[in-house]
């Protein structure tokens, strides 16, 4: 049961889909009061209730312990004293162990503050703005009410099948050979790859929906050539337009006031990476077809995914702000600061990035009402996103492409997917990533993964190796590094024979994970699960941290510490162990329901099948470049069971919009002789 409650007038943000009445009963599980900030929400916690949700946030799967803000920001720097990361993910589930578990969805876009039990242990305290509308979902389990939510904001956004595969991505690849030297270095190690991305240095001067053509003279024969070996190129859009005389889009943009302004009318200018930029009012319904519409000259030279990024939208600096904050700094240039003045020096240049004064300076014109920037800035990558996407309806009506953006706003999950942003090359980041993922998926973000690796400093190889080992899971699996750190190609290490037999296990796995995807999309269920959601008798289930149902069928236990040669797993139940080395050396062993210490060896993929279920593996050619060379005529199965297993499994071309009804979905059943694997084609 959904009740909604609207407190003032709060934005229409498109989040929900479904037709709500307004409830004009009290609000009974969570009680209300007002504060100079807004309105505040708070109920008590018992000793052993959980909070699941808040999408993409710091700390752990149970949110507890902390208090986390969404207003997105572009902090690169991802440690557990943030608040706040790059989008607005405002549904938490309380699963309480002696009363009824509910969930809430606060649909206000601008800043909302959850306390989980930060300031008061006991207590859950949420604070919006005055304007905003509240959902309370009441279910009979965690599955319910999760999946009562996902009907209220609608269909998840479905990928090509290709965007399954292995992706390359690096900020540095600045011209068609560096392209070349990445795709030969996969295919040179018998490595199967899907895309390479092009980061900001394809263009020219950073201008979105240009090519620079001294680097790629023919960039749509590149992009031919590269689908021609099963790679897809992905070019990223950036949020801010260079201020620029004679470039098309600027020029488009100021002649028909399409960029967000200052409030006495004049378009707002922020620094970016073109340096002083423009930002496209995508909350205009005219300047969001237009800069929709732009993307189809990509399109034309071959392009089919794209991802959007500085769409917070992140502001380097305000002209504004820099010109007052370099007053300052001259008028002290004649005096010798003592430590106050000079430590007062130093935050104020490091608060010119990202300032919500600055957010709080602009406005959108929402078709016809002018709103402050601050109020709804969660909805800024939103619908920079769905810009594109309704785009790409009118553009390529039949056809999937791949989009996933930075910043994004519950809402944005029908559109595109997202990926987790600046991580870095930590283990810490390993473990945050499996947790973001459940987290992210409760709030309707099924296509998502971190970058692989780590962007920011210098991974190691047995971070990369442990960090593919859990990236093979995840629907979007790409590794990205940043500018000035260690190449990350996964051919830039040692033993490229045991990256290649994980990467090829993500491809024997596709055919799984692609059908689980689809399900989870298509009936608003998870594909990642805490594993509470699987075992709600299970009293020890809720405090696992660092485990993940995957799909129907399995669950993963990835290791995420460094020099570890194993972990400890809690087993919720009789399960099967299958440890891999390639995808032709299998080991499967049952073991019994409880608390192991299991041995993972750094270049071993080690995962558990729940009792009753199966999962198909593709058999793959030594030779298999990109998804497209799976042979989808028989599968080998891997079963635990003591009569018969089951699967359903989903497939479709993968590119089409026509997804397979329920009604013709395909049951698999296997009467087993034992436990293990099952060479069956069928
Ligand atoms: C941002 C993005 C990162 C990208 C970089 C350069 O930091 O998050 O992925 O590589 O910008 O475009």
């Amino acid at each position: 049961m959904i009740s909604k409650y609207v407190f003032g007038q709060p934005v229409e943000t498109g989040a929900a889909v479904m037709e709500v009445p307004e409830c004009t009963q009290p609000l009974s599980l969570m009680q209300t009061e007002q504060t100079p900030e807004g309105v505040r929400f708070f109920c008590g916690m018992d000793r052993m209730d959980v909070v699941y949700g808040l999408g993409e946030q710091m700390r752990g799967i149970n949110k507890r312990g902390f208090s986390y803000i969404s207003y997105a920001t572009d902090d690169p720097v991802h440690t557990e004293s943030r608040h706040a990361l790059y989008g607005g993910h405002n549904f938490l589930i309380l699963s309480r162990r002696n009363l009824p578990s509910f969930g809430v969805f606060v649909d206000d876009p601008g800043r909302v503050v959850f306390d989980v039990g930060e300031t008061k242990l006991d207590r859950l305290e949420i604070t919006a703005s005055c304007d905003c509308v509240l959902y309370v979902i009441e279910g009979d389990s965690l599955n319910d009410i999760a999946g009562q939510f996902r009907k209220l904001v609608g269909r998840s956004y479905i990928a090509p099948k290709w965007a399954f595969g292995y992706q390359q991505s690096r900020w540095g690849y600045t011209n068609e050979a560096d392209v070349c030297t990445v795709v030969n270095g996969y295919h040179g190690c018998g490595i199967p790859l899907d895309a390479v991305y092009l980061d900001i240095d394809y263009m020219e001067n950073y201008k979105d929906f240009t090519v620079d053509r001294e680097r790629f003279p023919d960039f749509a024969g590149l992009v031919a050539s590269m689908k021609e070996q099963g790679v897809h190129l992905v070019p990223i859009i950036d949020a801010g337009v260079k201020v620029e005389p004679g470039y098309p889009v600027y020029d488009e943009g100021v002649a028909n006031n399409y960029f967000c302004k200052e409030e006495d009318g004049t378009d707002f200018t922020g620094a970016v990476w073109p340096g002083r930029s423009h930002f496209p009012d995508v909350l205009n319904s005219a300047a969001r077809e237009w800069f929709g519409s732009k993307y189809q000259w990509l399109i034309d030279q071959g392009i089919d995914g794209f991802w959007n990024d500085m769409n917070e939208p992140s502001v380097f600096y305000s002209e504004k702000r820099l010109k007052s904050i370099m007053d300052e700094v001259l008028s002290m240039k004649e005096e010798h600061p003592d430590m106050h003045s000079f430590w007062l020096l130093k935050d104020k240049l490091g608060s010119l990035a990202n300032n919500r004064d600055d957010y709080k300076s602009f406005y959108h014109n929402m078709d016809g009402v002018k709103v402050c920037h601050d109020k709804v800035h969660n909805l800024y990558g939103y619908h920079m996103t769905k810009a594109a996407a309704e785009a790409f309806d009118r553009i390529v009506p039949d056809r999937r492409i791949l989009l996933f953006s930075r910043s994004s706003y519950i809402g944005m999950h029908r559109y595109g997917g997202i990926w987790t942003g600046d991580n870095a090359s930590w283990w810490s980041h390993l473990l945050l990533s499996i947790q973001q993922m459940p987290s992210l998926n409760l709030c309707g973000i099924l296509y998502t993964g971190s970058d692989i690796g780590g962007f920011g400093c210098d991974a190691t190889q047995d971070l990369l190796m442990r960090w593919l080992e859990f990236g093979i899971f995840t629907p979007l699996m790409r590794n990205h590094a940043a500018f000035g750190t260690r190449e990350q190609e996964v051919y830039q290490f040692e033993n490229i024979g045991d990256f290649r037999n994980i990467i090829r296990i993500r491809y024997g796995l596709v055919p799984y994970l692609y059908s689980e995807y689809m399900k989870a999309a298509l009936t608003d269920g998870l594909y990642f699960r805490p594993l509470a959601f699987d075992y709600p008798a299970d009293a020890h289930a809720p405090k696992v941290e660092d485990q993940l149902m995957v799909g129907e069928s399995i669950m993963i236990a990835p290791v995420y510490t460094q020099n570890a040669d194993g972990r400890y797993v809690y087993l919720p139940q009789d399960m099967l162990m299958v440890r891999m080395k390639s995808l032709e050396e299998r080991h499967c062993e049952v073991l019994k329901k409880g608390h192991h210490y299991v041995d993972v060896a750094l270049n071993e993929v080690v995962f558990f099948v729940k009792k009753g279920c199966m999962l198909p593996m593709a058999v793959l050619d030594e030779n298999i470049k990109s998804i497209e060379g799976i042979d989808a005529s028989g599968y080998e199965w891997i079963g635990f069971a003591d009569d018969t297993a089951e699967y359903v499994l989903y497939d479709d071309d993968g590119l089409s919009k026509e997804y397979v009804p329920r009604s013709e979905w395909k049951k698999v059943t296997m009467v087993m002789a034992g436990a293990g694997t099952v060479n069956v084609r069928c």
